[in-house]
């Protein structure tokens, strides 16, 4: 029977989830493995005294990382400590020391998996991540091996569980984002700063990693566009609703020759699209590559157990395997030079607007909107507000962004404001 000694750094939402499934799963581990045994040897924590999810002996709680690190019977270290720092110089210590690393860190991996991959790969060792990008969903893997004979073209995701969470309450229920937003923090699904999930960064470091990878080439995070949900009011969801969308927040990244394009944004898909009825924490990634063609993945993509199942797995390939597979792009700080970022992409739009309830009005947006070539889809108008302006929304037909944005920016805020503008995709 071989025995694989592993050091953890973190034991919290993820780490005792990750303790619980290794403990409650060690004979089918066994018997899957050739006898393999997994034995934990040090969890380093900040708090050694406070209370936790799992029954981690008080003996192997640690605040030194040196003794998870440095410790010579530790040959994989799992990360599960959250942020850039020092997670990333942790890790890169294990790696220095010949430990493989297992991480779940999105934040550090999209930052650093330069340096990171670059330690491994001299190190010989191996950096493993699936956890890092929608929990349960092998997502990760799917792109590296199973559909490793496609050319990607574009991938569409809901990749934050948090946001999904809040967003299917909002929709279902009319309710309100401060409310929903403390449930998905008790649930444990909301990162330890709730503001990288709410803000759209959390599925931006996700869409860089996925995107690399697809792409084959260095999508870093700074190229992504990204715009969270905190502005979002029960208003546009119900009036989307009406006119039959469903609001999700999307992670897209689409190439057409060397274009490409990476963006997280809120977007009104109509209720019909798979996307659609994906609620809740769950996660999806609908992809089109060249010789797979269409293919929707979906899974828990928060909470202890389901990321603790990416987690596992990955230590048990990692013990198991003969090499270390790496990336062969060039995993630079830059973007890789032979992809062109496009930011100027073609989308529908929703456009909420308050405008004054005069005759001559509606002619005045229709026209603003069309100098700039962007024309009108649909048309719906609301009661009387309160100070004589009415609500009005409008939803384009496909126009290019920066033709949308010159296009409001003409309009006379003395006859309409423009309330909000969220993008629409078929
Ligand atoms: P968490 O509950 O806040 O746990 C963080 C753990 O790391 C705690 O045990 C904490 O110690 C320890 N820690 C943090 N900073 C430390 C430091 N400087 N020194 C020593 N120990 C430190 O976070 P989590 O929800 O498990 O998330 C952990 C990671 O998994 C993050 O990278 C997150 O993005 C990723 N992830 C989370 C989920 C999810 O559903 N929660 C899903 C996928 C990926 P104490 O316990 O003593 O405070
Ligand atoms: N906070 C993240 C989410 C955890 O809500 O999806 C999983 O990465």
């Amino acid at each position: 029977m071989k025995e694989v000694i592993i050091g953890f750094l973190g034991c919290g939402n993820v780490g005792g989830g990750v303790w619980n499934l290794l403990d409650n799963f060690r004979k089918e581990i066994a018997h899957r493995n050739n006898g393999l045994s997994i034995k934990v040897k040090k969890v380093l924590v900040r708090d050694v005294n406070k209370a936790r999810s799992c029954a981690v002996p008080a003996e192997l709680l640690t605040t030194d990382v040196e003794e998870v690190v440095s410790d010579p019977d530790i040959s994989i270290v799992v990360e599960f400590m959250g942020g850039e720092q020092p997670a990333t110089e942790y890790m890169l210590r294990a790696l220095r020391a010949g430990k493989t690393v297992v991480t779940a860190n999105k934040v550090a991996l999209a930052l650093n998996w330069h340096r990171l991959q670059a330690e491994a790969q001299d190190k010989n060792v191996g950096l493993y991540y699936e956890a890092s990008v929608c929990g349960a969903i092998p997502i990760i893997n799917v792109l590296q091996n199973s559909l490793q004979a496609n050319r990607i073209g574009h991938m569409m995701g809901i990749i934050n569980g948090t946001t999904n969470y809040i967003l299917s309450r909002m929709y279902e229920n009319g309710e309100d984002y401060q409310d929903v937003l403390g449930d998905a923090q008790r649930l444990g699904l909301a990162e330890p700063n709730p503001a990288a999930d709410v803000e759209g960064l959390d599925a931006a470091y996700k869409l860089s990693i996925m995107a690399s990878l697809a792409f084959h080439g260095r999508v870093p995070f700074p190229k992504v566009y990204t715009e969270g949900i905190t502005k979002l009011t029960a208003m546009d969801i119900s009036c989307g609703k009406e006119m039959g969308y469903v609001l999700k927040l999307l992670a897209i990244a689409k190439r057409e020759n060397n274009t490409v394009q990476v963006r997280v944004h809120p977007t009104f898909l109509p209720a019909t699209h798979p996307l659609s009825s994906v609620n809740g924490s769950f996660n999806a990634v609908y992809l089109q590559g060249h010789a797979c063609q269409e293919m929707m993945l979906q899974g828990r993509g928060a909470g202890d157990m389901p990321t603790a199942s990416a987690v596992v797995s990955d230590i048990l390939r990692a013990a198991t395997a003969e090499i270390h597979l790496h990336p062969t792009f060039a995993n630079t700080a830059e973007a890789d030079p032979s992809l062109i970022f496009n930011d100027n992409w073609q989308s529908q739009y929703f456009i909420r607007l308050s405008a004054e309830d005069k005759p001559g009005v509606l002619a005045k947006i229709a026209g603003w909107l069309a100098q700039k070539d962007v024309s009108i889809a649909t048309m719906l108008q609301k009661g009387k507000a309160d100070d004589d302006r009415v609500p009005l929304i409008i939803v384009t037909h496909a126009a290019p962004e920066k033709s949308l944005r010159k296009a409001l920016e003409s309009f006379d805020a003395q006859l309409c404001t423009v309330e909000s503008v969220i993008r629409v995709e078929a």
